[in-house]
């Protein structure tokens, strides 16, 4: 059941020190996690979602460093621990798993002993104990014939057995939160989708809150609860998944479900015009300003702080503004059939693809309804998959 916040993150900055000044890789970013829920955080390649995952577990490198923030977990601020006690959370109490196995697992030991060494590291398991727990763990995450694979260097598993080599290893001290960095993006899509069950599957098991770092709306749509939608190292919309997907307040998520394999025969894929912006040359005013087909005269001015839109969901962009007396009506209209003020006072667009702002995107007639109105359900990846995932190794 979902309950209380387990986490909640405050005005987190994360900076990367420049010969031209810090630069914002995470910029006032806010949000919690409940206890027993799954928050997506999703956005584009460079929208800051890893260094958030790094700076949540305290492992941001040199040049990079927390510049403000508060990260309450368990009513404690873990920016306020020791390096000892942060070690003590690592780990046994919020684990991360990373994006590419192979470099997550060390080449030169047998995988039995890299979780063993996670239970030994934790007080969990003496040495004695720790090969038979790896065992235990290999079993629970279906690995087969745990007993002889307990022995195998990574080199020796496929990309989908050392994913799970890495989730047995998160779960191995039973963390109150796991954060997953795209844990399924080097797998293929069938093996993606075992990834995803077996996250869910142990989530439910060990009432974990889980913190899901995707690209993959697709993947979104399966398995989170809540959304975070990540943009030039800004959170830009939060909310439950379904009203997200059925009614996108800020028009970079809506760009996002637009560009969604759609899956209906014929329908035209959809992309955001224009790139991410440079995290040390943005735009003046709102970072997504020179790719919005609903930019308007506010969004150059400052960048837009957040909105509360509709029941449950907030966007920091102008068009939620209640001061404005271009703020929507609480039904939304259809992607870019905004009736707001005419976009007459445009800044000069920055990206090298300016927007003539007929965009792909967003058209600019009333349309029906968005296709994104309900989660692309897990067919709608760009290489196929079939409805049912393929046999499970259970
Ligand atoms: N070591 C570093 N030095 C300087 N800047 C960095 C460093 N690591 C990350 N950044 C900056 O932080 C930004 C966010 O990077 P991050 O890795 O968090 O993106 P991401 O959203 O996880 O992208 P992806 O989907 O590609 O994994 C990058 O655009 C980059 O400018
Ligand atoms: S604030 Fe303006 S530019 Fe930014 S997303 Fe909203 S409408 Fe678009
Ligand atoms: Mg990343």
């Amino acid at each position: 059941m979902i309950g209380e916040p387990l986490l909640s993150v405050d005005r987190l900055t994360t900076v990367f020190d420049t010969a031209r000044g810090p630069v914002s890789a995470v910029d006032d970013v806010s949000f919690e996690v409940r206890a027993g829920e799954t928050l997506g955080l999703v956005g584009e390649s460079g929208s800051g979602k890893s260094v958030t995952a790094l700076s949540l577990m305290r492992l941001v490198q040199p040049p990079g460093r927390i510049a403000a923030g508060r990260m309450i977990f368990k009513q404690r601020d873990l920016l306020t621990l020791t390096e000892r006690e942060m070690q003590k959370v690592r780990g046994a109490e919020i684990a991360l798993i990373f994006q590419e196995p192979m470099t997550a697992l060390n080449p030169v030991f047998r995988v039995g002993d890299q979780i063993g060494e996670t239970l030994i590291v934790h007080g969990r398991a003496t040495r004695r104990e720790a090969r038979a727990r790896a065992i235990e763990l290999l079993r629970a995450v279906r690995i087969t014939d745990p007993e002889s694979r307990v022995d195998d260097y990574p080199h020796q598993l496929s990309g989908g057995m050392r994913q799970r080599v890495l989730i047995a290893m998160a779960l191995a001290c039973q963390p109150s939160l796991v954060i997953a960095d795209e844990p399924t993006t080097a797998l293929d899509v069938t093996i993606q989708a075992e990834i995803l069950d077996l996250l869910r599957e142990m989530k439910a098991a060990l009432n974990l809150s889980l913190l899901l770092i995707t690209h993959d709306l697709g993947v979104i749509a399966e398995t989170a609860d809540r959304v975070a939608v990540m943009y030039a190292g800004r959170i830009v919309e939060t909310g439950p998944v379904r009203e997200i997907f059925r009614n996108p307040r800020h028009p970079y998520t809506r760009g996002l479900l637009g560009s969604m394999p759609g899956g209906r025969p014929g329908q035209r894929l959809r992309a955001i015009e224009g790139s991410v912006p440079l995290l040390d040359d943005l735009p003046p005013g709102c970072a997504f300003n020179p790719r919005c087909p609903d930019r308007f005269a506010p969004c150059t001015t400052a960048p837009p702080p957040d909105f509360p839109a509709g029941a449950s969901q907030t966007a920091k962009c102008y068009l939620h503004d209640p001061a404005s007396h271009q703020a929507p009506s609480a039904t939304h209209a259809a992607p870019g059939t905004s009736h707001l003020a005419p976009r007459t006072s445009h800044p000069a667009p920055r990206t090298a693809e300016p927007a003539p702002r007929t965009s792909r995107l967003a058209p600019r007639t009333p349309e029906p309804a968005p296709r994104t109105a309900e989660p692309a359900p897990r067919t709608s990846h760009p290489a196929p998959r079939t409805p049912e995932p393929a046999p499970r190794t259970r």
